[in-house]
């Protein structure tokens, strides 16, 4: 493995040899080649489209400088964040390639997207004018996407004269140039006749909007689930995988048999490893860590991980295990405080004071998604991959190795 420990990109910022020593606790290991490898997966899947990989929120935590860096030199086509301080960041690393803010942002932040040539996500008459408005004061033209809420009720119309106003009012605005089409599946990873539906509106509104601006208008729907299910077989001009890029995904057991085997295809990206630091060996039945929740038995022996809330590991009411080896190791999840966690050690397994554990990730039939650990955590991956406030260590990447 590796040493290189690349800083993270937002939070705290600390030197190098801090890192170093961060990242002799608790780490998560990012594969670079493996992320380009699900990338390429995409593209295999859907070869007439576009890729715009999502790596917004620090690219879920995982790393959006390292990640944008590296996906860049792999030739992908543009990146989605979330907001215009994301895209700056970007930006200030040397990120060239076309940024989508998805969210749109702000009024007050939009000068700087224009500075930056950012491309915005609008979802509202309100936010479209006041790019228009900014636009003009500052005498340049503003690329938009106009987002179609298909039914994730989060932002935008859903209704079609609504959506069909929105449009309109765009192509009257002199300093707004509407690039895309796109909109976002609320339940792809479970539910395929209810995602039809949702297809179904979706195409619904780039007729509408086809009306407007003609067939060279592109178009964007799928995000992961999406991508790989093709729910409703739409083929649009961008796609924009998030979670897959990490070699995850959620689907669920009412998707097809062929749906989550071709699931499989995607190679783990992550893993989350942190040292065992303690063990005691317990003398007479107790109990063990705070309150008196959790009982031992004598004889059995107990091991502390330095990995817990402080580093984003929430006790969500689940229970779970890390590994060693081949060695499943029970983890109490009331037993994760803040700065560790505690396992049973097995009788029989004989693991050295100081050896690496696997919370998430690993080798082979060994191996533990964090699709597992998460739905045992009582947690979405994306929450847990977001919360987590570990060293990094990037390895594969096409720049740094
Ligand atoms: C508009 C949009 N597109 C794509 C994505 C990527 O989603 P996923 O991680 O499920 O691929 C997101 C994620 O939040 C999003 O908001």
């Amino acid at each position: 493995m590796s040493n290189k420990v690349n800083r993270p990109v937002s939070g705290a910022s600390m030197g190098s040899d801090i890192d170093v020593l961060k990242a002799n606790r608790t780490k998560l290991t990012v594969d670079l080649s493996a992320i380009r490898r699900n990338v390429d997966f995409a593209r295999e899947l859907h070869p007439h489209s576009k890729v715009m990989p999502v790596i917004k929120c620090n690219a879920y935590g995982v790393g959006a400088e390292q990640i944008a860096h590296d996906l860049q030199k792999h030739g992908v086509d543009a990146f989605g964040v979330e907001n215009i301080y994301e895209a700056l960041c970007l930006r200030k690393s040397g990120v060239t390639l076309p940024i989508v803010v998805l969210d749109g942002c702000v009024p007050e932040n939009i000068d700087a997207a224009l500075d930056e040539d950012l491309i915005a996500g609008i979802a509202s008459i309100e936010l479209l004018k006041e790019y228009d408005k900014a636009a003009s004061k500052k005498k340049k033209k503003v690329k938009v996407w106009l987002y179609y809420n298909c039914g994730l009720n989060r932002s935008g119309y859903s209704d079609l004269d609504e959506f069909s106003n929105f449009v309109q009012l765009s192509s009257e605005m002199d300093n707004v140039i509407v690039e895309c089409i796109y909109s976002q599946l609320s339940d792809s990873h479970n539910d395929f006749d209810f995602t039809l539906t949702q297809v179904e509106n979706y195409k619904s509104a780039i007729s509408v909007a086809k009306k407007v601006y003609g067939e060279q208008l592109e178009t964007s729907l799928y995000a992961s689930h999406g991508i790989i299910s093709k729910v409703g077989n739409v083929d649009s001009n961008w796609i924009r995988p998030g979670l897959m890029l990490f070699g995850e995904n959620c689907f669920s057991a009412n998707m097809s048999d062929e749906i989550r085997a071709s699931a499989l295809n995607l190679i783990p990206a992550l893993n989350l490893e942190s040292r065992l630091v303690h063990k005691v060996k317990i003398k007479e039945d107790t109990t063990f860590s705070y309150t008196q929740h959790n009982k031992v038995r004598k004889g059995e022996t107990l091991g502390t991980v330095s990995i817990g809330y402080g580093s984003g590991l929430f006790p969500n009411g689940g229970d779970d295990y890390f590994m060693y080896d081949q060695t499943q190791l029970p983890l109490k999840n009331s037993a994760i405080g803040m700065d560790f966690s505690q396992v049973q050690i097995p009788s029989g397994c004989d693991i050295p004071l100081y050896s690496w554990v696997t919370i998430f990730g690993g080798k082979n039939e060994h191996r533990k998604s964090l699709r597992d650990f998460s739905i045992s955590m009582k947690i979405s991956p994306y929450a847990l991959l977001t919360s987590l406030k570990v060293a990094r260590e990037y390895k594969n990447g096409l720049l740094n190795e």
